[in-house]
């Protein structure tokens, strides 16, 4: 009997860079999630190479998704209360997709930057696979409500913003995990907040997992931002406030989770900074 052909597509590839090209481009968000933890296994295993050479700064406007969600303007996003099953259910999913955009992006820094080190695409297939961890984790508490990923609409950010730096791995890791998953370390408890008060103490338990991977991810942006400035000889906090402006990011929402992002390598005069707003 032949093997299915995801299998005998991944036993054709031998490099890392590839292997993550072909889980990015998946549409099928089970497929996907089963290629990212494939992925992790094989690196684990030493079966795929690491190439050297240069970085491929071509942008992927369509990566693999589902025909649905429905792709909106953040405007257009319609806000429910927390308080009905219907605002609830929204709730979750506007955190399954970001999951389901985090598990690209990562994948995304495996396939494109490839002048990077080994460690470099080690620490973002871990990531790949913890996203899709979470992924599968909030899909279950969405199920749990009568709902699946695609029900409501959602918007493109993330993606948009893989899509802008896409030539540089140093804005990247600024942009990415040290803007925007950064302002997920700070959303978290308000979001647990909510939940908690309705009782689900499911959602609850399952966010704080997502809160202490997400802690890992923002430490690995962080950790190769830094690299990426040493090794340019650029002072690394000066550099990532001229990057939200020229990109113009989004500044972090008070209060900042202080204990996080200092958990996650920023310095406390990053955060008082960031507190004070953008001037
Ligand atoms: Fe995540
Ligand atoms: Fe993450």
């Amino acid at each position: 009997m032949r093997p299915p052909a995801a299998a005998r597509m991944r036993r054709m590839i031998r490099n890392v860079h590839d292997a993550a090209l072909a889980a990015l481009m998946i549409d099928d968000p089970v497929a996907k999630c089963a290629a990212a933890a494939a992925l992790r296994h094989d690196w684990i295993a030493r079966t795929l190479d690491v190439l050297e050479g240069g970085d491929d700064a071509r942008a992927i406007a369509e990566p693999g998704r589902p025909s649905r969600p429905q792709l909106v303007a953040p405007q257009a996003l319609s806000s429910r209360h927390i308080g009905s099953r219907e605002g609830h259910a929204a709730l979750l999913h506007a955190i399954a997709h970001i999951e389901f955009n985090a598990i690209n992006l990562a994948l995304d820094c495996v396939h494109r930057f490839r002048s990077m080190p080994a460690a470099f695409h080690r620490d973002w297939i871990h990531v790949a696979a913890e996203e899709a961890s979470h992924f599968e984790l909030v899909q279950a508490r969405l199920h749990a409500l009568g709902h699946g990923y695609g029900d409501f609409s959602a918007h493109n950010g993330l993606w948009d913003m893989a899509c802008r730096t896409a030539d540089d791995v140093l804005s990247r890791m600024a942009l990415v995990p040290r803007v925007l998953e950064a302002r997920g370390l700070d959303a978290t408890p308000m979001i647990v907040a909510k939940l908690r008060r309705i009782g689900d103490d499911e959602s609850v338990a399952v966010l704080d997992v997502i809160l202490r991977d997400e802690v890992g991810h923002v430490a690995i942006g962080d950790y190769w931002f830094r690299d990426c400035c040493a090794r340019r000889g650029l002072d690394a906090e000066a550099v990532y406030l001229e990057l939200m402006e020229r990109f113009n990011a989004p500044w972090p929402q008070a209060p900042l989770h202080r204990e996080a992002r200092l958990a996650a390598g920023f310095s406390a005069a990053e955060l008082d900074r960031l507190a004070r707003g953008r001037r």
